[in-house]
């Protein structure tokens, strides 16, 4: 397991009217990635984004760029989210047929291999694909919008895909999305996550999003 933890700062709570400045806060304040949460309409509800706003992200920012596909058939887009600049591609284990094959698309496109769970959906659903996932994203929400309460029963969950990630050497990053904040962080961390998402607690925080990642980062340090 790596000792280093992330913030991976989720655009959907951003100013889009002011992107670019938003995104170069989240820098200076110390972001280590910046989370592009992707919905279809179908998969999810709701509908935000595709391969032009992660091509002018790529442009305002050298932060790697943690794509979320919270999409139906997330293999017909992966090349174009590549190309778009995507730094690593997270997709949905309940939405895709050929995980594995997936998988060797995305890291022959020289991205990060990311697999991801919805709160309802078993872990024992990700075995097979564990292995060769470079990140595992267990969702604190179920996806769809950003601002929503944190569910206190996936902390389980992370500390479980931590034991199955532990018991492989695998040194992938174990992510988790949704209602992450300065009081729960610490306890996903404490199960074992290595990478925290964060829409609200950053675009949202009073003080602006530069407030937010130093909160963030304070919360990491102190627990
Ligand atoms: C939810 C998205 C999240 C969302 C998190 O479907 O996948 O990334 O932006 O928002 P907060 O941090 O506000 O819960
Ligand atoms: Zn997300």
């Amino acid at each position: 397991m790596t000792d280093r933890h992330v913030i991976s700062a989720s655009i959907l709570s951003a100013d889009f009217t002011h992107l670019g400045e938003e995104i170069a806060a989240c820098e200076s304040a110390g972001g280590d990635w910046l989370h592009v949460d992707v919905m279809d309409g179908h998969f999810v509800p709701n509908i935000t984004m595709g391969p032009f706003i992660v091509a002018a992200c790529r442009r305002a920012t050298r932060l790697p760029l943690d794509v979320h596909l919270m999409i139906e058939e997330p293999e017909r887009y992966i090349e174009a989210f590549a190309k778009a600049g995507a730094s690593g591609l997270t997709v949905h284990v309940e939405t895709c047929p050929d995980l594995s094959g997936t998988q060797k698309k995305i890291k022959a496109l020289g991205c990060r291999a990311g697999i991801v769970l919805n709160p309802p959906t078993p872990v024992d659903s990700i075995d097979p694909y564990l292995a060769e996932a470079d990140l595992v994203l267990v969702m604190s929400v179920n996806p769809g919008y950003s601002g929503q309460n944190f569910m206190p029963e996936t902390i389980a969950k992370v500390a479980d895909v931590r034991r199955r990630l532990d018991a492989l050497g695998s040194s992938a990053w174990l992510e988790v999305d949704g209602g992450i904040d300065v009081d729960t962080l610490p306890l996903m961390k404490r199960a074992g996550a290595t990478a925290f998402v964060a829409a609200t607690a950053v675009f949202k925080h009073p003080q602006g999003p530069q407030a937010g990642i130093k909160s963030l980062r304070n919360a990491i340090a102190n627990s």
